[in-house]
C-alpha cells in the first residue's frame, strides 16, 4: 500500500477514511441493481430514490455523487431525479471474464452527514459471443490398429460466454469411424472425446476430415467449427506376399555366370518403411549361397558359380521378403539344372597285355570301362573299335568291356597294332573319346631262315690265293630276336667223294665264303655243294641252298704242239714236189692248250723261214702252205720256224720247228710220209686200228649227216645263191683263231673248221685221229656238262 505516488496514497487514504466512515455511519444499506450487459450509455439501471428509500432533493442537496472502487466512472447518477444510469456499455467479459455473477461496486457519497451508500451492480451476460477453437485446422493421427471404442481427446472450443450462454454441445459431421461424447469437467467446461467406432484401415483410407462443431447455449444458440484432419498412421500389419507361393524354372548347366535365373516379386501393402520390402535366401546351405545370389532390391536371383549338372541336378531355395517392420513372407524356388552334353565320355582300363604271343587263337588285350558323367542320350554311350583290325570288342556287362584278338596274329606281318577305340555319346552335339592303346606282338620262331636265293653260283679264278673270298650267302629270318639270329653252316656233300672241307669255308656268323686251296680250272672247273643256315629259336628251323663254285680259267698253260713232235729221235720232214702250185698244203701244225675259252683260242705265225716268201702259215689253222711256184733254185732243205700264240692275257706261247724238204717227181696221190708213219705203226697197236678205224666211220656218218642236213637246209631255203655255203656261226668267234680244247673230244667249233676246208682234200681228216694228249684225270660226265654251260655263260653260241 505504501509503495505509490503521493497522489495515489492521497486518494487510497480518502478513500480509507470513507469506507471506515460508510461502515461506521451509513452501515448495511445498500442498494442492489442489475443490468444486461452491453446496454447503450444512458440506459437506465434503477431509481436509487426509490430503492434506498431517498428523498430526490436530499440527493440534491446533499450533493449525492457514485464513486466507484476504481474510479472508472462508469454510472451516473441523475440527482434531480435520483435515477442511476449507465455512462458507459458494460462488457461483462470485460469486467469480470468468466466470474459469474459478474457484481459491480459503488458507492454513493452524500455530505451534510457525510454518509455512503453502497451500491451492487450486477452486469448480467448475454449470448454475444460463439464458440470458437484456437485453430482452423485439428491434425490427429492415429494409429490405424487402434481398437474400436478407443477415445481421442479434441481441443475444446472457447465461448468467452458464461452461464447457459457457454458452450453447450459439441457435434461433428457424419463419418464412418468415428463418435463425439461430451465431457465436463469438473470446473464444469465440457470438452468434447472423440470415440472410435470402427477399426480404421490405413490401406482402405489413409485420412479423415470431419468438421467439428461447438455449440452454445445461448438462444438463439451460436456455434463455431473446425475442420479436423485424422491421419491414419500406417502399423505394419501386412507381411509381404509373393506373387507366386511357388517358383520353379529350369537352366542349363552351362549357363553362364551372372546370368539371372528368376525374378521373384513380393508385395507389401504397408506403406513407408513397412511397406519396404528386402529379399533373401532363408536359412540357405552354404552351397546355394555360393551358386545364387539374390538381389535384396529386385529379387533377382541369379548365378554366381559355375552349375554342374552331375553334381546337383535342382535345388530348392526358400525366399524370403521381410519388410521395414519385420514382417515377412516366404516363396519356394526350385531351380531344376538341366543337363548338357558338356562331359566327354571316359575310358578307364582296368588291364591291357601286351605284347602277345603270336599264333595264339583269340586272346584278351585289354579289359576297360566306359563312362559319361552326363544323363540320359548324353549319357548314352557307343563303343567301336578302329576298323579292319584284327580285334573285336565284346562287352558281357553294360559298360564293361573286353577287347580280344579275331584271330591268330602273325608278327611277321605286323607286329604292333595301333588300336584306337572310340567312345561317342548320344548328346547333342556329340562327344568324343579316343583311347589310343598300341599292342606288340611277341615273336614265336615260326619262321625259317630263308637264303635270298634258292642256289648261289660263285666264279673263282684259278690259281686264287688261299682263304680268298669267295663271295657270301645270306639267308634272313623274318622273325625278331634269337629266333632270327642265323648261323651259316656247310652240310655234308651228297658226293662222298667231294673233298669239300678242304676246299671251302663258310662264317658261320655272316655267311662268307672262303676257298682254302688255290683252286686249279683245269683239275676241278666246278663243284657245288649245300650250305645251311640254323636259327637260335627253340627249336631252331633251318634251311639249305645250293652253292656253285665255277672256276675260272687262267692262262696258266702254254700251247702244246702235237704235231709235229718236237721231241722226236728222227725230226719230221715234209716232201714238198718242186712242182706244186702255189697254195700247196705242205702240213698242219696242230697245237693244244691246256687252258679254255680265250686262253685256248690259238693262232699260228711263221717265226722263221729258210726262204722268207716261199712258205705262209695259215693263222688260224696252222696250216703251211706254199707261197708262190718252187724254183730251182730253192734250196731243197728247207727249215720253218712257227709259234703258236694263245690268247691269254698275257699271251703264252710255244714254237715248234718244221723241215721240209723239197722233191722232184713227187705227186699228191704219193703216200704222204706221215700217213704213211702212221700206217706203219697201225699194226703195231691194234688198239690205235680199232680207234681209227671206229674214228673213220663215225667221221663218215658225221659227213653224210652234215651233208644231208646241208642239203635239206639248202632245199628249203631254195635259193640257188646260197647253195655250197656252209653255215655260219652266229657267234664273234675270231676268225683266225682255232679253239682247241683239251677236252679229248673235238669241239664243235673244230667240227666248224673242218667244214670251212671242205674243199681242201681228203687229207684233212689224217688230223682227224685221235691224238690224246696227255692231260689230267677228266672229272665225271657232270663236270664235263658243266664245262659247257660255262662256255655259254662266256658268251660262245655254240649252234
Ligand atoms: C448435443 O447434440 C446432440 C446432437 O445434436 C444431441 O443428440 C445431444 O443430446 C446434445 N447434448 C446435450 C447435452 O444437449
Ligand atoms: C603306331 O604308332 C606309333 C606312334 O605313333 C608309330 O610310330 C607306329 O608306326 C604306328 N604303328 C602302326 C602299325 O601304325
Ligand atoms: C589316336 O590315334 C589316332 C589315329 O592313329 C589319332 O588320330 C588320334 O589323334 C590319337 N588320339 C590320341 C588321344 O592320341
Ligand atoms: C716225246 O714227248 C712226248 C710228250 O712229251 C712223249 O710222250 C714221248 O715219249 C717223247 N718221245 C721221245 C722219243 O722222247
Amino acid at each position: 500500500m505504501e509503495i505509490g505516488g503521493a497522489g495515489i496514497l492521497q486518494i487510497r487514504q480518502v478513500l480509507l477514511f470513507f469506507v471506515l466512515l460508510g461502515m461506521s455511519q451509513a452501515g448495511s444499506d445498500s442498494g442492489r441493481f442489475s443490468v444486461a450487459e452491453e446496454m447503450q450509455s444512458g440506459s437506465f439501471v434503477g431509481n436509487l430514490a426509490k430503492d434506498l428509500g431517498l428523498e430526490v432533493g436530499e440527493l440534491f442537496s446533499r450533493g449525492a455523487r457514485v464513486v466507484s472502487n476504481d474510479n472508472k466512472q462508469r454510472l451516473q447518477l441523475d440527482i434531480n431525479t435520483g435515477d442511476l444510469l449507465l455512462s458507459e456499455a458494460l462488457d461483462r467479459e470485460e469486467l469480470c471474464g468468466s466470474t459469474e455473477p459478474c457484481v459491480l461496486h459503488f458507492q454513493i457519497l452524500m455530505k451534510s452527514p457525510l454518509e455512503f451508500l453502497r451500491i451492487e451492480l450486477q452486469v448480467k451476460d448475454i449470448n454475444d459471443h460463439s464458440p470458437a477453437f484456437l485453430e482452423k485446422e485439428m491434425l490427429l493421427e492415429i494409429p490405424e490398429n487402434s481398437p474400436v471404442g478407443a477415445v481421442f481427446l479434441l481441443e475444446s472450443a472457447k465461448d468467452l460466454d458464461v452461464g447457459i450462454n457457454a458452450i453447450k454441445n459439441y457435434t461433428i459431421s457424419p463419418n464412418s469411424h468415428f463418435h463425439i461424447k461430451m465431457r465436463v469437467n469438473p470446473d464444469n467446461r465440457k470438452y468434447p472425446e472423440l470415440v472410435l467406432d470402427k477399426a480404421l484401415d490405413y490401406e482402405e483410407q489413409s485420412e479423415l476430415n470431419f468438421i467439428l462443431t461447438a455449440l452454445d447455449g445461448g438462444s438463439p444458440p451460436k456455434s463455431g467449427s473446425t475442420l479436423v484432419r485424422v491421419v491414419v498412421v500406417d502399423s505394419n500389419d501386412n507381411s509381404p506376399e509373393f506373387q507366386q507361393p511357388f517358383y520353379e524354372v529350369k537352366i542349363s548347366e552351362d549357363s553362364i555366370l551372372g546370368s539371372p535365373v528368376v525374378t521373384v516379386s513380393a508385395w507389401d501393402l504397408d506403406s513407408g518403411k513397412n511397406g519396404e520390402i528386402s529379399y533373401m535366401f532363408s536359412h540357405a546351405s552354404e552351397d546355394i549361397r555360393k551358386t545364387f545370389e539374390i538381389n535384396q532390391k529386385s529379387g533377382e536371383v541369379s548365378l554366381t558359380s559355375p552349375l554342374d549338372f552331375e553334381t546337383t541336378e535342382s535345388y530348392s531355395i526358400i525366399i524370403q521378403a521381410t519388410d521395414g517392420g519385420g514382417l515377412f513372407g516366404k516363396s519356394t524356388l526350385r531351380i531344376q539344372v538341366m543337363d548338357v552334353n558338356d562331359n566327354a565320355p571316359e575310358v578307364t582300363v582296368s588291364s591291357i597285355t601286351s605284347p602277345i604271343p603270336e599264333n595264339s587263337p583269340e586272346i584278351v588285350v585289354m579289359v576297360f570301362s566306359i563312362r559319361d558323367r552326363d544323363s540320359g542320350e548324353n549319357g548314352r554311350m557307343i563303343c567301336s573299335v578302329s576298323e579292319n583290325l584284327p580285334f573285336v570288342l565284346k562287352s558281357s556287362v553294360e559298360n564293361y568291356y573286353t577287347l580280344g584278338t579275331e584271330r591268330m596274329l602273325d608278327r611277321e606281318r605286323q607286329a604292333e597294332y595301333n588300336i584306337t577305340i572310340t567312345v561317342t555319346d548320344m548328346g547333342t552335339p556329340r562327344l568324343k573319346t579316343e583311347h589310343n592303346i598300341t599292342v606288340l606282338v611277341a615273336d614265336v620262331n615260326d619262321n625259317a631262315p630263308a637264303f635270298t636265293q634258292t642256289s648261289y653260283t660263285l666264279w673263282v679264278r684259278e690259281n686264287n690265293s688261299p682263304a680268298l673270298h669267295i663271295g657270301s650267302v645270306s639267308a634272313t629270318d623274318t622273325d625278331a630276336g634269337a629266333n632270327a639270329q642265323v648261323t651259316y653252316s656247310l652240310l655234308p656233300p651228297p658226293d662222298p667223294l667231294l673233298p669239300l672241307a678242304s676246299l671251302v669255308s663258310i662264317n658261320p656268323d655272316n655267311g662268307h665264303l672262303f676257298a682254302l686251296t688255290s683252286l686249279d680250272y683245269e683239275a676241278l672247273r666246278a663243284f657245288e655243294f649245300h650250305v645251311g643256315a640254323t636259327d637260335r629259336g627253340s627249336p631252331a628251323l633251318s634251311s639249305q641252298a645250293l652253292v656253285r663254285v665255277l672256276v675260272a680259267d687262267a692262262n696258266d698253260n702254254a700251247p702244246f704242239v702235237l704235231y709235229p713232235l718236237q721231241n722226236a729221235s728222227a725230226p719230221c720232214t715234209e716232201l714238198v714236189p718242186r712242182a706244186a702250185e702255189p697254195g700247196y698244203l705242205v702240213t698242219k701244225v696242230v697245237a693244244v692248250d691246256g687252258d679254255a675259252g680265250q686262253n685256248a683260242w690259238l693262232s699260228y705265225q711263221l717265226l722263221k723261214a729258210t726262204e722268207p716268201g716261199l712258205f705262209g702259215v695259215w693263222a688260224h689253222n696252222g696250216e703251211v702252205r706254199t707261197a708262190r711256184l718252187l724254183s730251182e733254185r730253192d734250196a731243197p732243205k728247207q727249215r720253218l720256224v712257227v709259234l703258236v700264240k694263245d690268247n691269254g692275257e698275257p699271251p703264252l706261247s710255244a714254237s715248234v720247228t718244221l723241215h721240209v724238204l723239197l722233191v722232184d717227181g713227187f705227186s699228191q696221190p704219193y703216200l704222204p710220209p706221215p700217213e704213211a708213219e702212221a700206217a706203219a705203226a697201225a699194226p703195231a697197236d691194234p688198239l690205235t686200228v680199232y680207234l681209227v678205224v671206229a674214228l673213220a666211220s663215225v667221221s663218215s656218218l658225221f659227213l653224210f649227216s652234215v651233208l644231208v642236213f646241208v642239203a635239206v637246209r639248202l632245199c628249203r631255203r631254195g635259193g640257188a645263191g646260197s647253195a655250197g655255203r656252209c653255215p655260219v656261226p652266229e657267234g664273234h668267234f675270231p676268225g683266225h683263231l682255232v679253239d682247241v680244247s683239251g677236252t679229248g673230244t673235238l669241239s664243235q667249233s673244230y667240227q666248224y673248221e673242218v667244214c670251212l676246208m671242205g674243199g681242201t682234200g681228203t687229207n684233212e681228216f689224217k688230223f682227224l685221229k685221235p691224238i690224246l694228249p696227255n692231260l689230267p684225270t677228266q672229272r665225271p660226265g657232270k663236270e664235263i656238262e658243266e664245262n659247257h654251260t660255262s662256255y655259254n655263260s662266256l658268251g660262245f653260241n655254240i649252234q
